[in-house]
């Protein structure tokens, strides 16, 4: 059978690309089983070819309407299926799907029938919000980060002001490379629509990652790899939290004036671009 990849380089590199981060959250220990999912807006990519494409699946729903995605098209990991698999088979592991004209359904065209992940509603929310402000985010990622799962276990980092100030305080570059973060989300059921509505909240407060209580973080970014390096920067600060605690003590953190200090000489965003 031939893939829709074929003879489409610039759309091959995209699942490549997918395909790589998959392997780092398998390596990273993130992505048990079928943990975590990926989702990327490819709608750059679709020629008049593929728009022709019949569905090979049924009209499925999404769960709401998305006013934003009619005739978009998504790459989405598959429900159930392993990140580790998905590193060597992205086709295999997940499948296209096409929006259609209702905003509120969809089908999958390619390349094979694999069902999007169980927690669709909360990404396709994402992207819909991302394209309705005129960002040029095009990626979605739900991963388990041990770390930073571990420290939604306590209280006091439910506010997201809080685990934020801390992390970003554990190491320079968290808070250089992760400007946007944390928001975060009571405890709710996975792939149900409050989690995929609390989660957009957080985003439209403009944290790019959203840590999900007792369950895993949601980051959005312009691609896949700086959607995964947002949230690997933040476990990185999680773990030398984790790590300071172990040794016997509560980490001092950088200051509030040293944070500040790097804030405006790197001239740190604090809200989300949008293209010009
Ligand atoms: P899926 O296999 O449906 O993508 O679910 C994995 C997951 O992490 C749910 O939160
Ligand atoms: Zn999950």
């Amino acid at each position: 059978m031939k893939s829709i990849l074929e003879n489409r380089p610039a759309l091959e590199r995209e699942i490549d690309q997918i395909a790589e981060v998959a392997g780092y959250l398998w390596q990273k220990g993130w992505a048990e089983r079928n943990g975590g999912n990926i989702t990327v807006n490819i709608t750059e990519f679709v020629d008049d070819e593929i728009k022709a494409l019949p569905a090979i699946s049924e009209v499925k729903q999404i769960g709401c309407t998305l006013p934003n995605l009619k005739n978009c098209y998504f790459y989405c990991k598959g429900t159930g299926k392993r990140m580790r698999d998905l590193a060597r088979w992205p086709m295999e592991n997940g499948s296209i799907i096409r929006i259609l004209d209702d905003c509120a359904s969809y089908v999958i065209i390619a390349d094979n029938p694999v069902n999007p992940t169980s927690e669709l509603p909360a990404h396709l929310s994402l992207h819909d919000y991302l394209i309705a402000t005129g960002t040029d985010y095009k990626a979605a990622i739900h991963t388990h980060p041990i770390e930073l799962v571990a420290m939604s276990h306590n209280p006091r980092f439910l506010d997201s002001k809080e685990i934020t100030r801390v992390l970003w305080s554990m190491i320079p570059e968290t808070l250089a490379f992760a400007p946007l973060a944390l928001g975060v989300v009571p405890y709710e059921m996975p792939s149900s629509i409050a989690l995929a509505d609390a989660t957009l909240e957080q985003v439209k407060n403009n944290y790019d990652a959203v840590l999900w209580e007792k369950h895993g973080v949601t980051c959005v970014g312009p691609d896949v790899m700086q959607a995964f390096d947002v949230i690997d920067v933040l476990n990185k600060s999680a773990n030398i939290y984790m790590c300071a605690k172990n040794m016997g003590f509560e980490p001092d953190g950088m200051t509030d004036a040293a944070m500040t200090e790097i804030q405006e000489v790197f001239n740190l965003p604090k809200v989300r671009p949008t293209k010009k």
